[in-house]
């Protein structure tokens, strides 16, 4: 592809805009895998984020900063919302919402009136586990190694409704797709009604294969959740090719939004099988995923920022953006899975993971792992210690404004404490 056609498509203009038509030149006509690794672009791309220089941020799994440009915009919606105050609440509020929405949609791939904006994954899945028509007996499937909340959500919907809950055991290293399917087709009995999957489990990183398990949960007449809490805009897929029921995630994470951020998505024969969390006028409409998103007043300008969110996203591209997110990964993986006392708690084809990867260290706590990084490295990671999930260790999570010079340094930290 010459320069004249990159720059054609609205991504391209984009990102000729974020860093001058000259520069964006000198790269359009990479292919993806050699951007990754060209450090000239990705460190213009850095160089729109505000970092702090005290630690190295390898902790973006819980919330990655938003751009500056991103949010710039999201200040100055704070101050229209306040300056025209109720006057914005009811005149332009539902269409904006719903402009955005929009935009999310096509993000997913999915028609808007399969989709709403939510506060985070938390209030997406507890919309569904809550809503959802349980009959005292009625199972639900789910893993150790989804998020703790989410399995909590289920264990408060046992004591109320009285369903069973059967959890299978997701292998760090699975051999292939088919192991992890037939262990959730393993916990499936005549009484299962919903399925529970995490797209990518927060602990470990580790890509769930989630078409095929959906394909075999619907052979057996259960319903699909997908938790992609972490998946939404860290990688690239559609929503209905995952071929689920329901799908949460949280923007806040890897699409650069601001705090509070989330989607849900229903299957369109679904809608009308939940029952909504709060009353509101269009519950009526059985049919109407609005029936489920009712907020009372909040903070509306969050909702606008997604649109400069995606905008943003776009100009890097998706594609990009992942390619760099799993070199990022693999960059300190591969140095660091040889050494004598480490334990990578993340799958060791490529394919199966992105940005998101945990180690451990033989003899030394996560806790005590984690506090070593930051306080003799400067390296900012989240401690895992997770029994029931079998993961110990600590998570660590580079965003594309980490550079490899920042993992050298992770790589020296890990070598020198597992030869301690
Ligand atoms: C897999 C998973 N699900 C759900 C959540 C909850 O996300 P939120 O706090 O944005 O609702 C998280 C948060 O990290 C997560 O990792």
């Amino acid at each position: 592809m010459n320069k004249r056609e990159f720059l054609g498509t609205t991504a391209a203009a984009g990102l000729s805009l974020i860093l001058g038509e000259r520069v964006w030149a000198r790269f359009a006509a990479l292919p993806v895998e050699r951007l990754a690794e060209d450090e000239a672009f990705w460190a213009a791309i850095r160089a729109k984020y505000r970092l702090k220089p005290d630690y190295i941020n390898l902790e973006s799994g819980y919330y990655s900063m938003q751009a500056t440009p991103v949010l710039e915009a999201f200040i100055a919606k704070v101050r229209e919302v306040n300056y025209q105050a109720s006057y914005y609440l009811r005149t332009t509020q539902v269409p904006d919402k719903a402009a955005a929405r929009d935009k999310l949609a096509a993000l997913a791939g999915c028609s808007p009136a399969e989709l709403c904006i939510t506060r985070n994954t938390t209030e997406s899945i507890t919309t569904v586990v809550s809503g959802f028509d349980w009959q005292r007996g009625d199972e639900a499937v789910m893993a150790e190694q989804d998020y703790g909340h989410m399995l909590a959500q289920f264990r408060l919907t046992a004591r109320r409704h009285g369903i069973v809950n059967k959890l299978v055991s997701v292998p760090v290293d699975p051999k292939s797709d088919d192991e992890i399917v037939q262990l959730y087709a393993g916990a499936i009995t005549p009484r299962t009604r919903l399925l529970m999957v995490s797209h990518m489990i927060n602990v470990t990183g580790q890509i769930m294969p989630v078409r095929k398990i959906a394909d075999m949960a619907h052979a057996r007449g259960v319903d699909v959740l997908v938790d992609g809490a972490h998946a939404f805009a860290q990688f690239v897929y559609t929503v209905p090719e995952l071929g689920c029921d329901y799908y949460a995630a949280s923007l806040h994470k890897w699409l650069g939004c601001p705090l509070g951020t989330g989607i849900l998505y229903v299957r369109r024969d679904k809608i009308a099988g939940l029952w909504p969390i709060y009353g509101d006028h269009r519950m009526n409409d059985d049919t109407d995923i609005m029936k489920l998103n009712h907020t009372g007043t909040h903070p509306v300008h969050t909702d606008l920022a997604i649109a400069h969110a995606i905008a943003f996203h776009e100009t890097i591209g998706g594609q990009r953006k992942e390619a760099r997110l799993r070199y990022l990964q693999n960059y300190w993986t591969n140095k660091v899975r040889p050494l004598a006392n480490v334990v990578l708690n993340t799958p060791t084809d490529p394919a199966r993971s992105c940005a998101i990867a945990n180690v451990g260290v033989k003899g030394v706590a996560p806790d005590a792992l984690a506090k070593t990084l930051l306080e003799k490295y400067g390296i900012w990671t989240n401690a895992v210690d997770n029994d029931a999930a079998g993961v110990h260790g600590v998570r660590v999570t580079p965003h594309v404004f980490i550079v490899p010079r920042e993992l050298d340094v992770l790589v020296r930290a890990i070598r020198e404490i597992a030869r301690a």
